[in-house]
């Protein structure tokens, strides 16, 4: 099956990175969202991050337009998602609402469009069993910041069939990222290492051990790290994280018991770089 179209369900943090390397790729993509505000935000982000690649001359101007050009920004869903040979789900980390959302799709998509979800943690088999089509759903699970990060993990659902699995990875390739297949389990391969270090790091934060940029420092000057877990967690959103931890913590038992201290910023609002305060306050840097 060739993929030409494909539909992008969000335009946040990682719906607008996913977009840009599909489009990258020269794939046309629609990007949609519920809201303007959204679309117009994850827009001003690929522009962004274009612009800057031209500014360092990695790519020309009339590729940047092109690749623009290839993006159709959108709030109708039944216009995004009717004519796309893959949809790209990149909705809220609620088991819930990306359900609802599966649902809505059904009535819509053509019968051979293939259905990848990003998420950090939820379970694949069952979002893909609330659609007609478990074999076509597979997770497609990316890194932040997307048009950096090499890695695409894969998981493969109950359900999801050899061709699915061999789709992806093809896809994923075609995107220029490098691609591992896991099995499905609680948030997979990367996030089950990953989220182990950075809720520990708001223990050792909260318990007072050290203060945050010691933590940071020691984390990337100690252990080779690009980036501290405090740092990387206002990275990848506090909101983000807590609900993988907490993902975790119900599967797996008290390893992943949450941080009371990222629970406590997740309460206050502080969800990290987006919001402009997490661990670090970034309104002064704006
Ligand atoms: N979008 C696009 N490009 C970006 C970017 C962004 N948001 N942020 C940085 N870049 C680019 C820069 O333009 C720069 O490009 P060049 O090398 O061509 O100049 C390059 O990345 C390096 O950026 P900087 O020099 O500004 O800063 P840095 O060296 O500190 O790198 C970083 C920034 C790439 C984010 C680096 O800190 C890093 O690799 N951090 C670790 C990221 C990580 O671990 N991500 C995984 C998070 S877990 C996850 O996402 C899964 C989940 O489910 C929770």
């Amino acid at each position: 099956m060739e993929i030409k179209k494909i539909c992008v369900l969000g335009a946040g943090l990682m719906g607008n990175g996913i977009t840009q390397v599909c489009a990258q790729a020269g794939y046309e993509v629609a990007m949609r969202d519920i809201e303007q505000r959204f679309i117009d935000g994850g827009m001003s982000s690929i522009r962004k991050n274009l612009a800057r690649d031209v500014e360092k001359a990695k790519r020309t101007q009339a590729d940047m337009d092109a690749i623009l050009g290839r993006i159709k920004p959108m709030l109708d869903l039944k216009a995004a998602a009717a004519d796309a040979d893959l949809i790209v789900e990149v909705v809220i980390e609620v088991m819930d609402i990306k359900k609802k959302v599966y649902e809505e799709l059904e009535k819509i998509v053509k019968p051979e469009c293939l259905f990848f979800t990003n998420t950090s943690g939820l379970s694949i088999t069952e979002l893909a069993a609330v659609t007609s089509r478990p074999a076509k759903f597979i997770g497609t699970h990316f890194f932040n910041p997307v048009p950096v990060m090499k890695l695409l993990e894969i998981i493969r659902g109950y359900e999801t069939s050899d061709e699915t699995l061999e789709i992806a990875k093809e896809w994923g390739k075609s995107i220029g990222k490098e691609v591992i297949v896991v099995n499905e389990a609680p948030a997979f391969a990367v996030n089950r290492v990953l989220c182990v270090m950075l809720n520990e790091a708001f223990y050792v934060l909260g318990e007072g051990i050290a203060g945050p940029e010691d933590i940071d420092k020691g984390m990337v000057l100690g252990c080779n790290h690009p980036i501290g877990p405090l740092g990387l967690s206002d990275l990848v959103g506090l909101e983000t994280l807590l609900r993988v931890v907490e993902g975790l913590h119900k599967e797996l038992g008290d390893k992943y018991r949450p941080a009371p201290l990222l629970v406590k910023l997740v309460r206050a609002g502080r969800y990290g770089r987006k919001t402009g305060k997490g661990v670090y306050d970034y309104t002064a840097k704006k």
